[in-house]
């Protein structure tokens, strides 16, 4: 797909059908993220890759279970979406973030999450990103959560992508607004 096809129709996919994204494909994808600038080229980030669908669903019911009990507005709001903090994902990558490296980590981070949605896109693999598995991750409720997959001292999570086939028609991207643009 052309690159400005892939930026111009993604969108937040939030209904996935379950079936299995091809190892390459996810692979692929992973490869786009780390394919992102970053400051002074540090590459602050590590890109966990989750191929197995069932691990994704206990991790799911796990945010579910910390939501329900540490942010019941939010968690009603997921039941309200069908109840799934990773909508049926098939594939996960979860994006590190090294502690302590330079002001510009966060954004680093950032753009290796857009080279993994538009590379996602283009690969006809539909993606939402997803801030809300940090609940999965984070502080004293995500520790076991950390542990299992691995996170290696230094890293924090940044920010989550899912991934998969949308279990309907493709959706709408958000209206661009073009009165964002000022040119001068
Ligand atoms: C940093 C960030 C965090 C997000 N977290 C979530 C999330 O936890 N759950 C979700 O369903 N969508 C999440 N989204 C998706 C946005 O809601 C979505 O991109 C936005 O509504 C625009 O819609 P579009 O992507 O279809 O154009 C997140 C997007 C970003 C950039």
């Amino acid at each position: 797909m052309d690159t400005l096809e892939a930026i111009r129709t993604r969108y937040a996919c939030r209904n996935f059908d379950g079936n299995p994204i091809p190892a390459d494909t996810l692979r692929a994808i992973a490869e786009a993220g780390l394919a992102a600038p970053s400051a002074m080229n540090h590459q602050p980030w590590l890109l966990l890759v989750l191929k197995d669908k069932p691990l994704i669903e206990e991790l799911d019911k796990a945010g579910m279970d910390i939501l329900a009990a540490t942010d019941p507005a939010t968690h009603e709001r997921m039941m309200g979406r069908g109840g799934r903090l990773f909508y049926g994902a098939s594939g996960m990558i979860v994006i590190l973030q090294k502690t302590g490296d330079t002001k510009f980590t966060e954004l680093d981070c950032g753009i290796v999450t857009a080279n993994l949605t538009l590379a996602a896109r283009a690969l006809g693999v539909d993606s939402v990103v997803c801030g809300f598995a940090g609940v999965v991750f984070e502080g004293d409720s995500g520790a076991a959560n950390r542990e299992r997959l691995g996170f290696p001292p230094g890293y924090d999570f940044a920010l989550a992508v899912l991934f998969g086939y949308s279990a309907g028609p493709a959706g709408q991207p958000h209206a661009i607004d073009p009165s964002k643009i000022i040119e001068i």
